[in-house]
């Protein structure tokens, strides 16, 4: 039997396959029907088709899928639907959103070859990302897609931006996936999730494959362990015992507009750390800056060098060849024997990077990285030990605070109002709590005992949304959006009501 991945993404008739029933359904209902209103309002007839892909959550494993490493995340409940329709003759993309006071309406090219205009950051950029990467790989593959058409497009997201919650991806593969269904082709949904995330790339970050993966293979009911090179989804089954509560901080962290100083900074702050660990432990600069791209590239070399030493912990070769004190560059480019601007004159926003750059904290990313590395496979080996749940939630949760420490102390994506959540969710009882996704902002997710579920939203509330209320920050009718308990939900789907 085809594994899950191998399959394409699922076409339903109706809404209950993904929403279900109850509540969720009514609200989706009104979604779909407001949706197709505004789209019929913008474009005066009603859309081809549809597809939604959710957000989600991460719990553990970040800031280590670009470095080739295994992440565990879940599927939110929370998604993205865009509505599409072919347009014959007119080429031209219009993008417009349910939230036009927001997002007004983007209009580009329909002509896949385009540059994204990364110096004025528009919101339609992420569907032209899913443009460009659908017909990039239908080229890749050879697959015939005909001319190109124009398309006439509305999102409705209710995945809260900038938030650690992906919003990005949920946009960026619903857009590819409905442009594939309205252009009659279907890719497997392990190759979506590939494409999906090299093209959220053409944003200007340089993204792993974490959120796209997730996005379009999850499954409901369960989380799943993503291993990258090759793209694959395991499913986890969660203890029945434990919640995760998200909760936001309030604090947004736009990353394509900050990613210089903040993530494309710790993805060249990785390299450079590989390319470091190469040489000292005996490639020639040359090679090393030609073959090294990651930290899992050089894990074999760090893992031989700790074995003499009796250990198979990378961290040990980490604490030996990367000094703490921050390197300049003069630093390393004596080390690798060549220019930095060099080593990264193919990409431009590595170069944008080391225009930002005072020093690069070597040591620290290198060390976090390989430390979360193997608390992915910890707490996926404590999902399937046999012991207590009681056990097993006790370890799930240290290992999330293990987590948040080393992203907050090692390698710095945290904030003031996350460290705060933070304090907060673990003085009112969570056996864990960490920051998720890209941090710099967003949310905290909590690991919490179902039976104190509710009492522990409440004392939330209190403790940490309250005050915001008062100043006028959020409005108290608005706080379900803010902090809420979830459950895994299921992937992406093309529905054609
Ligand atoms: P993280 O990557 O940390 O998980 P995120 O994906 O929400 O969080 P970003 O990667 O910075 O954060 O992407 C947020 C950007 O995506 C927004 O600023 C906006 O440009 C775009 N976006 C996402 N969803 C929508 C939407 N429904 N409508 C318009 N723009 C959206
Ligand atoms: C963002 C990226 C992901 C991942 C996380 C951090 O969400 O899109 O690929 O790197 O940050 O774990
Ligand atoms: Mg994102």
């Amino acid at each position: 039997m085809a594994r899950p991945e191998e399959l394409p993404v699922p076409i339903y008739k109706s809404l209950d396959p993904v929403y279900g029933t109850g509540s969720q359904l009514e609200e989706a209902e009104l979604r779909f029907h407001n949706l197709k209103a505004k789209f019929t309002e913008f474009f005066g007839q009603a859309p081809d088709v549809y597809a939604r892909s959710p957000g989600r959550v991460n719990l553990i494993g970040e800031h280590i899928d670009y470095e080739g490493y295994s992440v565990l995340p879940m599927a939110i409940r929370q998604d993205t639907i865009v509505a599409i329709r072919k347009v014959e003759g007119e080429k031209i993309l219009r993008i417009g959103n349910v939230n036009s006071d927001k997002f007004s309406m983007c209009t580009y090219p329909a002509d896949p070859d385009q540059e994204i205009d990364l110096k004025n950051h528009r919101w339609g950029h992420y569907f032209l990302c899913g443009y460009k990467g659908f017909y990039e790989y239908a080229k890749l593959k050879g697959i015939d897609v005909g001319d190109t058409v124009g398309l006439e497009v509305v999102v409705d997201g209710i995945v809260p931006t900038g938030s650690g919650l992906s919003s990005s991806a949920a946009f960026v593969c619903s857009s590819t996936i409905a442009i594939m269904a309205v252009m009659g082709a279907s890719f497997a949904k392990k190759e979506l999730a590939q494409l999906a995330c090299e093209c959220e790339r053409h944003i200007g970050t340089q993204s792993g494959g974490m959120d796209q993966a997730i996005s379009v293979m999850a499954q409901s009911g369960l989380a799943a362990l993503i291993d990258f090179n090759p793209i694959r989804a395991t499913e986890v089954q969660l203890p029945a015992g434990g919640t995760f509560v998200i909760a936001h901080s309030l604090a947004e962290s736009q990353k394509a507009v900050t990613a210089a100083t903040n993530y494309n900074n710790r993805v060249v702050e990785c390299r450079l750390a590989s390319i470091v660990l190469g040489i000292k432990l005996g490639m020639n600069p040359e090679e090393a800056v030609s073959k090294v791209k990651t930290l899992s590239d050089v894990e074999g070399l760090c893992v031989a060098f700790s074995g003499t030493n009796g250990s198979s912990d990378p961290i040990l070769a980490v604490k030996e060849f990367l000094k703490e004190e921050p390197y300049s560059v003069e630093d390393i480019e004596a080390i690798v024997n060549e220019k930095l601007q060099s080593i990264f004159s193919e990409s431009p926003s590595s170069l944008d990077v080391l225009r930002a750059a005072k020093d690069f904290k070597l040591h620290q990313r290198a060390a976090h990285v390989y430390s979360e590395a193997r608390r992915v496979y910890a707490f996926k080996d404590a999902v399937l030990a046999a012991s207590s749940e009681e056990d097993t939630l006790k370890k799930l949760g240290d290992l999330m605070n293990e987590s948040h420490y080393s992203c907050s102390v090692l390698y710095e994506c945290s904030c003031p109002e996350l460290e705060e959540l933070v304090k907060i969710c673990r003085d009112n009882s969570a056996l864990g709590a960490r920051l998720t996704g890209a941090g710099w902002g967003g949310c905290a997710v909590a690991l919490v005992k179902e039976n104190i579920v509710p009492q522990f939203i409440l004392n939330l509330k209190e403790q940490f949304y309250q005050s915001r209320i008062d100043k006028g920050v959020i409005e108290k009718s608005n706080l379900g959006a803010y902090i809420f308990a979830s459950k895994p939900s299921s992937g992406a789907a093309i529905i054609k009501l």
